[in-house]
Protein backbone atom coordinates (compact mmCIF):
# COMPACT_ATOMS: atom_id res chain seq x y z
CA UNK A 1 0.00 0.00 0.00
CA UNK A 2 1.50 3.48 -1.04
CA UNK A 3 0.76 7.07 0.24
CA UNK A 4 2.45 9.76 -1.13
CA UNK A 5 2.82 12.71 0.69
CA UNK A 6 5.61 15.90 0.65
CA UNK A 7 8.64 16.49 2.68
CA UNK A 8 10.64 19.57 2.38
CA UNK A 9 9.93 19.61 -2.09
CA UNK A 10 10.55 15.64 -2.35
CA UNK A 11 7.85 13.68 -3.08
CA UNK A 12 7.95 10.40 -0.93
CA UNK A 13 5.33 7.43 -1.14
CA UNK A 14 5.50 5.27 2.57
CA UNK A 15 4.74 1.97 2.22
CA UNK A 16 3.33 -0.53 4.86
CA UNK A 17 5.57 -2.94 6.07
CA UNK A 18 3.79 -6.13 6.63
CA UNK A 19 6.81 -8.01 7.99
CA UNK A 20 7.62 -7.99 12.01
CA UNK A 21 5.02 -7.53 14.84
CA UNK A 22 4.60 -3.85 13.97
CA UNK A 23 3.60 -2.33 10.30
CA UNK A 24 5.62 0.65 10.16
CA UNK A 25 5.84 3.21 7.70
CA UNK A 26 8.77 4.18 5.98
CA UNK A 27 9.81 6.07 2.89
CA UNK A 28 8.91 3.94 -0.47
CA UNK A 29 11.08 6.02 -2.97
CA UNK A 30 12.56 9.42 -2.77
CA UNK A 31 12.71 11.50 -5.55
CA UNK A 32 11.69 15.10 -6.82
CA UNK A 33 8.54 14.29 -8.20
CA UNK A 34 8.67 17.91 -10.25
CA UNK A 35 11.46 16.93 -12.32
CA UNK A 36 10.24 14.60 -15.21
CA UNK A 37 13.00 12.91 -17.50
CA UNK A 38 14.12 14.43 -20.31
CA UNK A 39 13.24 13.20 -23.19
CA UNK A 40 14.67 14.07 -26.42
CA UNK A 41 14.92 11.93 -29.06
CA UNK A 42 18.78 10.47 -29.71
CA UNK A 43 20.30 11.62 -32.78
CA UNK A 44 21.98 8.77 -34.74
CA UNK A 45 25.91 9.81 -34.85
CA UNK A 46 27.97 9.57 -38.28
CA UNK A 47 29.33 6.42 -36.86
CA UNK A 48 25.74 4.85 -36.42
CA UNK A 49 24.87 6.00 -39.85
CA UNK A 50 27.89 4.16 -41.53
CA UNK A 51 26.84 0.51 -39.06
CA UNK A 52 23.42 1.31 -40.62
CA UNK A 53 24.12 1.61 -44.44
CA UNK A 54 26.33 -1.29 -43.94
CA UNK A 55 23.12 -3.75 -41.95
CA UNK A 56 20.96 -2.51 -44.93
CA UNK A 57 23.45 -3.23 -47.41
CA UNK A 58 24.02 -6.83 -46.08
CA UNK A 59 21.81 -8.92 -48.49
CA UNK A 60 18.36 -7.87 -48.75
CA UNK A 61 16.58 -11.04 -47.87
CA UNK A 62 14.06 -9.74 -45.04
CA UNK A 63 15.43 -9.51 -41.78
CA UNK A 64 13.96 -10.36 -38.47
CA UNK A 65 14.43 -7.17 -36.11
CA UNK A 66 14.02 -8.79 -32.62
CA UNK A 67 13.18 -6.10 -30.12
CA UNK A 68 13.53 -6.32 -26.25
CA UNK A 69 14.50 -4.03 -23.21
CA UNK A 70 17.37 -5.97 -22.68
CA UNK A 71 19.90 -7.41 -25.40
CA UNK A 72 21.45 -10.73 -23.91
CA UNK A 73 24.88 -11.96 -24.06
CA UNK A 74 24.46 -13.96 -27.15
CA UNK A 75 28.47 -14.49 -27.57
CA UNK A 76 27.99 -18.27 -25.76
CA UNK A 77 25.54 -20.24 -25.74
CA UNK A 78 26.48 -20.92 -21.87
CA UNK A 79 26.01 -17.55 -20.68
CA UNK A 80 24.00 -17.22 -17.47
CA UNK A 81 20.77 -16.62 -18.40
CA UNK A 82 18.73 -13.55 -16.86
CA UNK A 83 15.46 -15.08 -17.87
CA UNK A 84 13.37 -17.27 -20.37
CA UNK A 85 13.10 -14.30 -22.68
CA UNK A 86 16.99 -13.95 -23.29
CA UNK A 87 17.26 -17.73 -23.83
CA UNK A 88 14.65 -17.73 -26.44
CA UNK A 89 15.31 -15.00 -28.15
CA UNK A 90 18.96 -15.39 -28.56
CA UNK A 91 18.48 -19.11 -29.72
CA UNK A 92 16.24 -18.14 -32.07
CA UNK A 93 18.09 -15.47 -33.71
CA UNK A 94 21.18 -17.25 -34.16
CA UNK A 95 19.22 -20.03 -35.96
CA UNK A 96 17.70 -17.21 -38.65
CA UNK A 97 19.90 -14.74 -38.02
CA UNK A 98 18.94 -10.92 -37.92
CA UNK A 99 18.79 -7.57 -35.45
CA UNK A 100 18.51 -7.45 -31.96
CA UNK A 101 17.71 -4.35 -30.34
CA UNK A 102 17.14 -3.22 -26.85
CA UNK A 103 18.78 -1.56 -23.63
CA UNK A 104 22.62 -2.18 -23.12
CA UNK A 105 21.53 -2.46 -19.15
CA UNK A 106 23.90 0.54 -18.47
CA UNK A 107 22.17 4.02 -17.07
CA UNK A 108 24.01 7.13 -18.42
CA UNK A 109 24.58 10.78 -17.30
CA UNK A 110 23.08 12.16 -20.18
CA UNK A 111 20.01 11.47 -22.32
CA UNK A 112 19.59 8.04 -24.35
CA UNK A 113 21.73 7.36 -26.24
CA UNK A 114 21.30 6.01 -30.31
CA UNK A 115 21.66 2.80 -30.59
CA UNK A 116 25.78 0.87 -30.57
CA UNK A 117 26.08 -1.61 -32.89
CA UNK A 118 27.83 -5.16 -32.79
CA UNK A 119 27.87 -7.94 -35.23
CA UNK A 120 28.38 -11.34 -33.73
CA UNK A 121 27.62 -14.22 -36.25
CA UNK A 122 24.68 -13.71 -38.03
CA UNK A 123 23.22 -11.74 -35.32
CA UNK A 124 23.36 -7.54 -34.98
CA UNK A 125 22.89 -6.28 -31.52
CA UNK A 126 22.16 -3.15 -31.48
CA UNK A 127 22.39 -1.13 -27.81
CA UNK A 128 21.01 1.81 -26.34
CA UNK A 129 22.15 3.09 -22.71
CA UNK A 130 19.31 4.67 -21.03
CA UNK A 131 19.72 8.17 -19.28
CA UNK A 132 19.60 7.22 -15.07
CA UNK A 133 16.11 8.96 -14.96
CA UNK A 134 14.73 6.85 -17.69
CA UNK A 135 16.28 3.65 -16.16
CA UNK A 136 14.96 4.25 -12.67
CA UNK A 137 11.55 5.32 -13.87
CA UNK A 138 11.18 3.28 -16.70
CA UNK A 139 12.86 -0.27 -15.76
CA UNK A 140 12.82 0.13 -11.91
CA UNK A 141 9.38 2.20 -12.32
CA UNK A 142 6.65 1.35 -14.71
CA UNK A 143 7.94 -2.14 -15.80
CA UNK A 144 9.35 -3.57 -12.62
CA UNK A 145 7.12 -1.85 -9.97
CA UNK A 146 4.04 -1.59 -12.15
CA UNK A 147 3.24 -3.76 -15.03
CA UNK A 148 5.40 -6.68 -13.27
CA UNK A 149 3.55 -6.68 -10.04
CA UNK A 150 0.09 -5.83 -11.46
CA UNK A 151 0.96 -8.85 -13.93
CA UNK A 152 1.67 -10.98 -11.17
CA UNK A 153 -1.44 -10.23 -9.10
CA UNK A 154 0.34 -8.21 -6.84
CA UNK A 155 -1.80 -5.22 -5.98
CA UNK A 156 -0.39 -4.52 -2.66
CA UNK A 157 3.34 -3.96 -4.55
CA UNK A 158 2.06 -2.19 -7.70
CA UNK A 159 2.94 1.53 -7.86
CA UNK A 160 0.53 3.66 -10.05
CA UNK A 161 2.68 6.73 -10.32
CA UNK A 162 2.37 9.16 -13.72
CA UNK A 163 5.82 10.02 -13.81
CA UNK A 164 6.91 6.11 -14.41
CA UNK A 165 3.93 6.29 -17.17
CA UNK A 166 5.79 8.72 -18.90
CA UNK A 167 8.84 7.87 -19.23
CA UNK A 168 7.65 4.54 -19.90
CA UNK A 169 6.09 6.05 -23.12
CA UNK A 170 9.53 8.37 -23.31
CA UNK A 171 11.71 4.78 -23.77
CA UNK A 172 8.94 3.12 -26.12
CA UNK A 173 9.79 6.77 -28.41
CA UNK A 174 13.36 6.34 -28.37
CA UNK A 175 13.33 2.75 -29.40
CA UNK A 176 10.87 3.19 -32.00
CA UNK A 177 13.32 6.23 -33.69
CA UNK A 178 15.92 4.16 -33.50
CA UNK A 179 14.47 1.54 -34.94
CA UNK A 180 12.52 3.65 -37.72
CA UNK A 181 16.68 4.89 -38.30
CA UNK A 182 17.19 1.53 -39.86
CA UNK A 183 14.20 -0.50 -40.73
CA UNK A 184 14.06 -1.66 -44.27
CA UNK A 185 10.32 -2.10 -46.14
CA UNK A 186 10.17 -5.96 -45.90
CA UNK A 187 11.61 -6.43 -42.63
CA UNK A 188 9.80 -8.49 -40.20
CA UNK A 189 9.74 -6.54 -36.27
CA UNK A 190 9.10 -8.81 -33.39
CA UNK A 191 8.80 -7.05 -30.42
CA UNK A 192 9.31 -8.75 -26.41
CA UNK A 193 7.44 -8.33 -23.69
CA UNK A 194 6.21 -5.83 -20.80
CA UNK A 195 8.82 -3.29 -21.08
CA UNK A 196 7.64 -2.44 -24.71
CA UNK A 197 3.69 -2.87 -24.85
CA UNK A 198 3.30 0.71 -26.28
CA UNK A 199 6.24 -0.07 -28.92
CA UNK A 200 3.84 -0.65 -32.08
CA UNK A 201 2.07 1.87 -31.48
CA UNK A 202 5.13 4.56 -31.53
CA UNK A 203 6.24 2.58 -34.44
CA UNK A 204 2.58 3.21 -36.46
CA UNK A 205 3.04 6.94 -35.49
CA UNK A 206 6.05 7.44 -37.27
CA UNK A 207 4.93 5.36 -40.76
CA UNK A 208 6.26 2.03 -39.94
CA UNK A 209 4.15 -0.07 -42.33
CA UNK A 210 5.77 -3.43 -41.71
CA UNK A 211 4.56 -6.25 -39.96
CA UNK A 212 5.03 -5.83 -36.45
CA UNK A 213 3.99 -9.12 -33.68
CA UNK A 214 4.26 -8.81 -30.19
CA UNK A 215 4.50 -11.55 -27.43
CA UNK A 216 3.86 -11.01 -23.90
CA UNK A 217 6.55 -13.46 -21.57
CA UNK A 218 4.54 -13.11 -18.54
CA UNK A 219 0.75 -13.85 -17.36
CA UNK A 220 -1.77 -11.63 -18.87
CA UNK A 221 -3.89 -10.31 -15.55
CA UNK A 222 -6.97 -10.98 -14.52
CA UNK A 223 -9.58 -8.33 -15.85
CA UNK A 224 -10.99 -7.09 -12.20
CA UNK A 225 -6.78 -6.63 -11.01
CA UNK A 226 -6.15 -5.02 -14.48
CA UNK A 227 -8.78 -2.72 -14.20
CA UNK A 228 -6.90 -1.05 -11.38
CA UNK A 229 -4.38 0.64 -13.74
CA UNK A 230 -4.99 3.67 -14.83
CA UNK A 231 -5.26 4.33 -18.26
CA UNK A 232 -5.60 0.49 -18.91
CA UNK A 233 -7.67 0.99 -21.79
CA UNK A 234 -4.57 2.99 -23.43
CA UNK A 235 -2.67 0.66 -22.68
CA UNK A 236 -4.71 -2.48 -24.51
CA UNK A 237 -5.30 -0.12 -27.20
CA UNK A 238 -1.65 0.27 -28.32
CA UNK A 239 -1.80 -3.41 -28.67
CA UNK A 240 -3.54 -2.67 -31.84
CA UNK A 241 -0.25 -1.32 -33.59
CA UNK A 242 0.31 -4.71 -33.72
CA UNK A 243 -0.64 -7.36 -36.33
CA UNK A 244 -0.01 -10.37 -34.14
CA UNK A 245 -0.08 -10.50 -30.28
CA UNK A 246 1.04 -14.05 -29.29
CA UNK A 247 0.96 -15.27 -25.03
CA UNK A 248 2.14 -18.00 -23.03
CA UNK A 249 -0.83 -20.03 -22.19
CA UNK A 250 -4.91 -20.36 -23.47
CA UNK A 251 -5.60 -19.18 -19.96
CA UNK A 252 -3.71 -15.79 -20.65
CA UNK A 253 -5.52 -15.58 -24.01
CA UNK A 254 -9.02 -16.40 -22.11
CA UNK A 255 -8.24 -13.36 -20.29
CA UNK A 256 -7.03 -10.91 -22.58
CA UNK A 257 -10.53 -11.84 -24.30
CA UNK A 258 -12.62 -11.54 -21.09
CA UNK A 259 -10.84 -7.99 -20.73
CA UNK A 260 -12.19 -7.59 -24.87
CA UNK A 261 -15.85 -8.71 -23.91
CA UNK A 262 -16.53 -7.25 -20.81
CA UNK A 263 -15.29 -3.66 -21.07
CA UNK A 264 -15.75 -2.77 -24.92
CA UNK A 265 -18.39 -5.38 -25.44
CA UNK A 266 -16.28 -7.18 -28.40
CA UNK A 267 -15.40 -10.48 -29.04
CA UNK A 268 -12.52 -12.40 -31.32
CA UNK A 269 -13.83 -14.64 -33.70
CA UNK A 270 -12.97 -18.22 -33.93
CA UNK A 271 -9.25 -17.49 -35.20
CA UNK A 272 -8.68 -15.10 -32.45
CA UNK A 273 -8.82 -11.88 -34.89
CA UNK A 274 -10.44 -8.47 -33.26
CA UNK A 275 -11.87 -6.02 -35.51
CA UNK A 276 -11.34 -2.79 -33.43
CA UNK A 277 -10.53 0.63 -33.84
CA UNK A 278 -9.75 0.30 -37.69
CA UNK A 279 -7.70 -2.14 -37.18
CA UNK A 280 -7.15 -6.19 -36.97
CA UNK A 281 -5.44 -7.99 -34.41
CA UNK A 282 -4.84 -11.40 -34.29
CA UNK A 283 -4.27 -12.85 -30.72
CA UNK A 284 -3.10 -16.30 -29.95
CA UNK A 285 -1.07 -17.97 -27.49
CA UNK A 286 2.23 -19.78 -28.24
CA UNK A 287 3.82 -21.82 -25.47
CA UNK A 288 7.44 -21.00 -24.77
CA UNK A 289 9.76 -23.56 -24.69
CA UNK A 290 13.44 -25.01 -25.11
CA UNK A 291 15.40 -26.64 -27.64
CA UNK A 292 15.94 -30.43 -25.31
CA UNK A 293 18.51 -31.40 -27.60
CA UNK A 294 21.08 -28.47 -27.05
CA UNK A 295 20.40 -29.33 -23.36
CA UNK A 296 21.37 -32.69 -23.90
CA UNK A 297 24.66 -31.27 -25.40
CA UNK A 298 25.31 -29.27 -22.83
CA UNK A 299 24.62 -31.72 -20.13
CA UNK A 300 27.74 -33.76 -22.26
CA UNK A 301 30.58 -31.02 -21.24
CA UNK A 302 33.17 -30.66 -18.63
CA UNK A 303 31.47 -28.00 -16.55
CA UNK A 304 28.01 -30.27 -16.28
CA UNK A 305 30.37 -33.09 -15.47
CA UNK A 306 32.14 -31.48 -13.02
CA UNK A 307 29.00 -29.50 -11.27
CA UNK A 308 27.03 -32.77 -11.44
CA UNK A 309 30.16 -34.70 -9.59
CA UNK A 310 30.26 -32.07 -7.40
CA UNK A 311 26.84 -31.91 -6.16
CA UNK A 312 26.47 -35.35 -6.00
CA UNK A 313 30.01 -36.07 -3.61
CA UNK A 314 28.67 -33.25 -1.89
CA UNK A 315 25.40 -35.08 -0.84
CA UNK A 316 26.26 -38.34 -1.11
CA UNK A 317 23.79 -41.16 0.40
CA UNK A 318 21.13 -38.18 0.14
CA UNK A 319 18.00 -37.28 -1.86
CA UNK A 320 18.57 -33.72 -3.33
CA UNK A 321 16.08 -31.47 -3.59
CA UNK A 322 16.61 -28.64 -6.04
CA UNK A 323 14.98 -25.12 -7.00
CA UNK A 324 16.56 -22.86 -9.24
CA UNK A 325 15.09 -19.60 -9.87
CA UNK A 326 15.32 -15.28 -10.33
CA UNK A 327 15.11 -13.81 -6.75
CA UNK A 328 12.13 -13.15 -7.09
CA UNK A 329 8.63 -12.70 -5.10
CA UNK A 330 6.23 -14.08 -8.10
CA UNK A 331 8.87 -17.23 -8.06
CA UNK A 332 7.59 -18.31 -4.23
CA UNK A 333 10.61 -19.04 -2.86
CA UNK A 334 10.00 -18.41 1.01
CA UNK A 335 6.46 -20.54 0.26
CA UNK A 336 8.96 -23.13 -1.02
CA UNK A 337 11.21 -23.19 1.78
CA UNK A 338 8.11 -23.48 4.51
CA UNK A 339 6.89 -26.32 2.93
CA UNK A 340 10.39 -27.98 2.94
CA UNK A 341 10.41 -27.11 6.36
CA UNK A 342 6.83 -28.52 6.62
CA UNK A 343 7.83 -31.70 4.94
CA UNK A 344 10.67 -31.81 7.79
CA UNK A 345 8.51 -31.47 10.43
CA UNK A 346 5.83 -33.86 9.38
CA UNK A 347 8.24 -36.75 8.67
CA UNK A 348 11.35 -36.40 11.23
CA UNK A 349 12.40 -39.93 10.52
CA UNK A 350 13.37 -37.99 7.01
CA UNK A 351 15.43 -35.71 8.56
CA UNK A 352 19.46 -36.41 7.32
CA UNK A 353 18.00 -38.06 4.19
CA UNK A 354 17.20 -35.19 1.86
CA UNK A 355 18.25 -31.83 1.44
CA UNK A 356 17.49 -28.94 -0.52
CA UNK A 357 19.59 -27.03 -2.94
CA UNK A 358 18.50 -23.73 -3.82
CA UNK A 359 20.00 -21.92 -6.55
CA UNK A 360 18.89 -18.20 -6.58
CA UNK A 361 19.80 -15.44 -9.39
CA UNK A 362 20.52 -12.03 -8.34
CA UNK A 363 17.80 -9.83 -10.13
CA UNK A 364 16.31 -6.50 -10.06
CA UNK A 365 18.29 -5.90 -7.04
CA UNK A 366 17.57 -1.91 -7.17
CA UNK A 367 14.02 -2.60 -6.45
CA UNK A 368 13.30 -2.80 -3.06
CA UNK A 369 10.87 -5.69 -3.27
CA UNK A 370 13.29 -7.86 -4.92
CA UNK A 371 15.92 -6.62 -1.78
CA UNK A 372 12.92 -7.32 0.65
CA UNK A 373 12.37 -10.96 -0.43
CA UNK A 374 16.33 -11.60 -0.88
CA UNK A 375 16.93 -10.93 2.95
CA UNK A 376 13.67 -12.61 3.74
CA UNK A 377 15.40 -15.85 1.97
CA UNK A 378 18.65 -15.92 4.05
CA UNK A 379 17.12 -15.34 7.48
CA UNK A 380 14.23 -18.15 6.71
CA UNK A 381 17.26 -20.36 5.31
CA UNK A 382 19.41 -19.81 8.47
CA UNK A 383 15.77 -20.26 10.67
CA UNK A 384 15.86 -23.65 8.88
CA UNK A 385 19.53 -25.17 9.08
CA UNK A 386 19.16 -23.79 13.04
CA UNK A 387 15.81 -25.68 13.78
CA UNK A 388 16.67 -28.65 11.76
CA UNK A 389 21.00 -28.91 11.16
CA UNK A 390 22.79 -31.67 12.56
CA UNK A 391 26.81 -31.67 12.94
CA UNK A 392 26.76 -33.65 9.49
CA UNK A 393 23.77 -31.82 7.75
CA UNK A 394 22.83 -29.05 6.10
CA UNK A 395 19.02 -29.35 5.63
CA UNK A 396 19.11 -26.02 2.91
CA UNK A 397 21.85 -24.78 1.23
CA UNK A 398 20.96 -21.37 -0.50
CA UNK A 399 23.16 -19.89 -3.07
CA UNK A 400 23.37 -16.03 -4.47
CA UNK A 401 24.54 -16.65 -7.65
CA UNK A 402 23.99 -17.45 -11.42
CA UNK A 403 25.83 -20.14 -12.54
CA UNK A 404 26.33 -20.96 -16.51
CA UNK A 405 23.98 -23.05 -18.81
CA UNK A 406 26.38 -26.05 -19.12
CA UNK A 407 27.26 -26.42 -15.06
CA UNK A 408 23.16 -26.22 -14.37
CA UNK A 409 22.69 -28.66 -16.97
CA UNK A 410 24.84 -30.63 -14.59
CA UNK A 411 23.24 -29.41 -11.30
CA UNK A 412 19.43 -31.18 -13.40
CA UNK A 413 21.19 -33.92 -13.98
CA UNK A 414 22.40 -34.74 -10.36
CA UNK A 415 18.92 -33.77 -8.54
CA UNK A 416 16.51 -36.30 -7.61
CA UNK A 417 13.81 -33.72 -7.24
CA UNK A 418 13.21 -30.54 -8.74
CA UNK A 419 11.22 -27.95 -7.14
CA UNK A 420 9.54 -25.05 -9.41
CA UNK A 421 6.94 -23.43 -7.23
CA UNK A 422 6.22 -20.40 -8.74
CA UNK A 423 3.27 -17.93 -7.15
CA UNK A 424 2.55 -16.99 -10.91
CA UNK A 425 4.38 -17.31 -13.74
CA UNK A 426 4.61 -16.92 -17.56
CA UNK A 427 5.97 -20.50 -18.42
CA UNK A 428 9.05 -21.07 -16.63
CA UNK A 429 11.59 -22.99 -18.55
CA UNK A 430 14.03 -24.00 -15.64
CA UNK A 431 10.73 -26.88 -15.49
CA UNK A 432 11.57 -27.79 -19.47
CA UNK A 433 15.13 -27.46 -18.87
CA UNK A 434 15.38 -30.04 -15.82
CA UNK A 435 13.36 -32.50 -17.56
CA UNK A 436 15.74 -32.32 -21.15
CA UNK A 437 18.35 -32.85 -18.27
CA UNK A 438 17.31 -36.02 -16.48
CA UNK A 439 18.91 -39.68 -17.24
CA UNK A 440 16.28 -41.72 -19.69
CA UNK A 441 17.60 -44.64 -17.19
CA UNK A 442 17.12 -42.45 -14.19
CA UNK A 443 15.06 -39.76 -14.38
CA UNK A 444 14.39 -36.96 -11.26
CA UNK A 445 10.87 -36.14 -10.22
CA UNK A 446 9.19 -32.47 -11.19
CA UNK A 447 7.53 -30.62 -8.41
CA UNK A 448 5.84 -28.06 -10.68
CA UNK A 449 2.88 -25.47 -9.32
CA UNK A 450 -0.10 -25.11 -11.18
CA UNK A 451 0.78 -21.21 -11.53
CA UNK A 452 3.33 -22.00 -13.92
CA UNK A 453 2.63 -21.31 -17.49
CA UNK A 454 4.29 -24.72 -17.86
CA UNK A 455 1.85 -26.54 -15.96
CA UNK A 456 -0.64 -26.31 -18.84
CA UNK A 457 1.37 -28.39 -20.84
CA UNK A 458 3.63 -30.78 -18.20
CA UNK A 459 0.37 -32.29 -16.54
CA UNK A 460 3.07 -35.33 -15.51
CA UNK A 461 4.78 -33.44 -13.38
CA UNK A 462 3.51 -33.24 -9.77
CA UNK A 463 1.04 -30.35 -9.88
CA UNK A 464 0.92 -28.53 -7.06
CA UNK A 465 -0.71 -25.41 -5.13
CA UNK A 466 2.12 -23.82 -3.69
CA UNK A 467 -0.02 -22.05 -1.12
CA UNK A 468 -0.70 -25.09 0.22
CA UNK A 469 2.30 -25.60 2.42
CA UNK A 470 0.92 -29.76 3.57
CA UNK A 471 -0.24 -30.63 -0.04
CA UNK A 472 3.45 -29.65 -0.94
CA UNK A 473 5.39 -31.05 2.12
CA UNK A 474 3.35 -34.72 0.93
CA UNK A 475 4.93 -33.69 -2.77
CA UNK A 476 7.99 -33.87 -1.17
CA UNK A 477 7.55 -36.60 0.29
CA UNK A 478 6.05 -38.41 -3.06
CA UNK A 479 8.62 -37.51 -5.07
CA UNK A 480 11.80 -39.20 -3.03
CA UNK A 481 9.62 -42.30 -2.54
CA UNK A 482 8.51 -42.76 -6.27
CA UNK A 483 9.30 -46.02 -7.79
CA UNK A 484 11.67 -45.92 -10.90
CA UNK A 485 9.00 -47.55 -13.32
CA UNK A 486 6.64 -44.62 -12.46
CA UNK A 487 9.46 -41.64 -12.68
CA UNK A 488 10.52 -43.04 -16.25
CA UNK A 489 6.61 -43.24 -17.18
CA UNK A 490 5.97 -40.18 -16.08
CA UNK A 491 9.25 -38.49 -17.77
CA UNK A 492 8.79 -39.98 -21.24
CA UNK A 493 5.77 -38.18 -21.07
CA UNK A 494 7.28 -35.16 -19.97
CA UNK A 495 9.91 -34.92 -22.42
CA UNK A 496 7.94 -36.09 -25.49
CA UNK A 497 5.70 -33.23 -24.74
CA UNK A 498 9.05 -30.89 -24.87
CA UNK A 499 10.07 -32.56 -27.70
CA UNK A 500 6.60 -31.61 -29.74
CA UNK A 501 7.05 -28.34 -28.99
CA UNK A 502 10.51 -26.81 -29.00
CA UNK A 503 12.04 -23.27 -28.93
CA UNK A 504 12.20 -23.62 -32.91
CA UNK A 505 8.39 -24.71 -33.28
CA UNK A 506 7.52 -21.84 -31.24
CA UNK A 507 9.50 -19.20 -33.33
CA UNK A 508 8.09 -20.97 -36.32
CA UNK A 509 4.49 -20.93 -35.79
CA UNK A 510 4.67 -17.08 -34.25
CA UNK A 511 6.61 -16.11 -37.72
CA UNK A 512 4.11 -18.27 -39.73
CA UNK A 513 1.03 -16.37 -38.48
CA UNK A 514 3.04 -13.28 -38.15
CA UNK A 515 3.72 -13.42 -42.31
CA UNK A 516 0.55 -14.50 -42.77
CA UNK A 517 -1.33 -11.75 -40.93
CA UNK A 518 -0.12 -8.66 -43.42
CA UNK A 519 -2.62 -10.00 -46.05
CA UNK A 520 -5.63 -9.73 -44.12
CA UNK A 521 -5.26 -6.54 -42.15
CA UNK A 522 -7.05 -3.06 -42.69
CA UNK A 523 -4.28 -1.51 -44.81
CA UNK A 524 -6.38 1.40 -45.15
CA UNK A 525 -5.86 1.95 -41.46
CA UNK A 526 -2.35 1.00 -40.96
CA UNK A 527 -0.93 4.75 -40.25
CA UNK A 528 -0.78 6.78 -37.28
CA UNK A 529 -3.73 6.12 -35.14
CA UNK A 530 -4.26 7.99 -31.89
CA UNK A 531 -7.45 7.85 -28.66
O1 LIG B 1 10.54 -13.34 -18.32
C1 LIG B 1 10.25 -12.06 -17.91
C2 LIG B 1 11.48 -11.19 -17.86
O2 LIG B 1 11.16 -9.89 -17.48
C3 LIG B 1 12.21 -11.09 -19.16
O3 LIG B 1 11.72 -10.04 -19.94
C4 LIG B 1 13.62 -10.90 -18.72
O4 LIG B 1 14.52 -11.44 -19.63
C5 LIG B 1 13.69 -11.67 -17.41
O5 LIG B 1 12.39 -11.67 -16.90
C6 LIG B 1 14.71 -11.10 -16.43
O6 LIG B 1 14.37 -9.80 -16.07
P1 LIG B 1 15.37 -8.57 -16.08
O7 LIG B 1 15.75 -8.29 -17.49
O8 LIG B 1 14.57 -7.48 -15.46
O9 LIG B 1 16.55 -8.97 -15.27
Amino acid sequence: MSNPGSIGGLTVAWRLNAAGPFRVLRPYRNVEATAPCRTSIPEVSKQSRVALVKLAKGGRMPRLIVVSNRVADIHSSNAASSGGLALAMGGALKEEGGVWLGWSGKAIDEDDSPPHFETVGKVTLARIDLSRCHVDEYYNGYANRTLWPLFHHRTDLTAYEQSFRDAYLDVNRTFAHAIRSFVQPDDVIWVQDYHLIPLGRELRALGVDNRIGFFLHIPWPARELFVTLPQHADLVWSLFGYDLVGFQTDKDLKAFCDYFETELGAQPDEDGLMDLFGRRLLARSYPISINPSEMVELGRSENAQESFRRVREGNAGRKILLGVDRIDYSKGLPHKFAAFSRFLERFPERRGTASLLQIGQPSRSLVEEYQDVGDELVAEAGRINGRFGKLDWMPLAYHTQSYGRDALAGIYRAADVCLVTPLRDGMNLVAKEFIAAQDPEDPGVLILSRFAGAAEQLTEALLVNPYDNEQCAEAIAQAIDMPLTERIERWRTLNATINRSSLSSWKEDFMHDLRASKDGRHEAAAGVFSF
